[in-house]
């Protein structure tokens, strides 16, 4: 049995593709009856103590790339393997969205949409070429790595930032605090694709905000906490950085009364960078449920302690 611990509309929506592939397994919406005896489970942000209750489960499985939203259960049952799904179609649209968003930088579109507003007709030339731009990337993973990869291969200069050492073709690799430093000393356009955890909690906060180039731009799609948005606002109003796109926020919804949401160089997205579909997260769940049904390692386990 599959539990879908996912808000009712979501459930709705991958339960149909869920029982398409797997029709051998009984997909239980939250409510039904034996919920709670599922032994798999896919989980997105559940009530705390909720996961622990459920006393059969074998596997929790969340949805897409980050985990945050199910270790910030304080009862999470340690010992039951969580596994996340980070497909090719998952990262196919964050490179959309990345790449769509530092050639937007990079071509100062917020600066022409100032223009129009003001009904002005000019042209900001001469602009750098790609070769003389550093786009900068926080988190060198399964989505930070390949986009990185690409980037340089456009002909952007990338520079990127891990927990690990890591050496990638075409990419300067730094890591570790100063590893840090280095990356955003350079980075014009800094993209960050790193998970919630304790250490990227308001990582990117006053001082190391100051470490970017002075009219730097920043894209965040990686999760809201860690840039400290009343930071970066102050930054944005001094110039000191440019214009943000951002995708992730401390409280989402984004409150209405947030000043980020009417800043004039501030571009919102509503958390849609990219999204796991319901075909893909059928083979998701297909394949993870044939390696606990095996015995082999799950291939996207996550390490509870590392936190992604
Ligand atoms: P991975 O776990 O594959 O990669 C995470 C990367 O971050 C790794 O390179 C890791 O380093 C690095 N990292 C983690 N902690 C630190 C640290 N303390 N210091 C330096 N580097 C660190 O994640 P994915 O690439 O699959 O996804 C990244 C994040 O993107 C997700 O966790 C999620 O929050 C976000 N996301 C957002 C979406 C959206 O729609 N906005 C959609 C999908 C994902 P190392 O390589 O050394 O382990
Ligand atoms: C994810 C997300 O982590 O959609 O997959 O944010």
């Amino acid at each position: 049995m599959l539990a879908l611990l996912i808000p009712e509309a979501l459930a709705q929506f991958y339960a149909p593709a869920l029982r398409k592939l797997l029709p051998g397994v009984e997909v239980l919406i939250d409510g039904d009856a034996c919920f709670e005896e599922a032994d798999f489970a896919v989980a997105i942000a559940p009530p705390p103590g909720r996961l622990a209750a459920m006393a059969k489960l074998r596997c929790i499985m969340a949805p897409g790339a980050g985990v945050d939203h199910i270790l910030a259960d304080p009862a999470y049952p340690a010992h039951i393997p969580l596994v996340r799904m980070v497909q090719p179609d998952l990262l196919l649209r964050m490179k959309e969205y990345i790449f769509l968003h530092v050639l937007r930088h990079h071509r100062r579109m917020p600066d022409y949409e100032q223009q129009q507003r003001e009904l002005k007709w000019q042209n900001i030339w001469p602009q750098k070429a790609a070769g003389e731009r550093c786009v900068g990337i926080l988190g060198l993973g399964e989505l930070g790595a390949p986009i990185a990869r690409e980037l340089a291969a456009f002909g952007f200069e990338v520079a990127g930032w891990s927990r690990r050492v890591k050496k990638l073709p075409g990419i300067e690799c730094h890591h570790g605090a100063e590893g840090l430093r280095e990356t955003l000393r350079k980075s014009e356009i800094l993209v960050n694709l790193l998970p919630a955890t304790g250490e990227t909690w308001r990582l990117l906060d006053a001082e190391r905000l100051g470490w970017l180039p002075c009219g730097a731009s920043i894209i965040n799609a990686g999760r809201g906490a860690t840039v400290d948005e009343a930071a970066l606002l102050k930054a944005l109003d001094a110039g000191m950085i440019d214009a943000a796109t951002l995708d992730v926020f401390v409280t989402e919804p984004l409150p209405a009364d947030s000043p980020l949401w009417i800043h004039p160089r501030v571009t919102i997205t509503p958390h849609c960078a990219s999204a796991v579909t319901p075909e893909a997260l059928a083979h998701g769940v297909r394949r993870t449920m044939t390696e606990i049904e095996t015995g082999s390692p799950p291939e996207q386990l996550v390490d509870l302690l590392r936190g992604y």
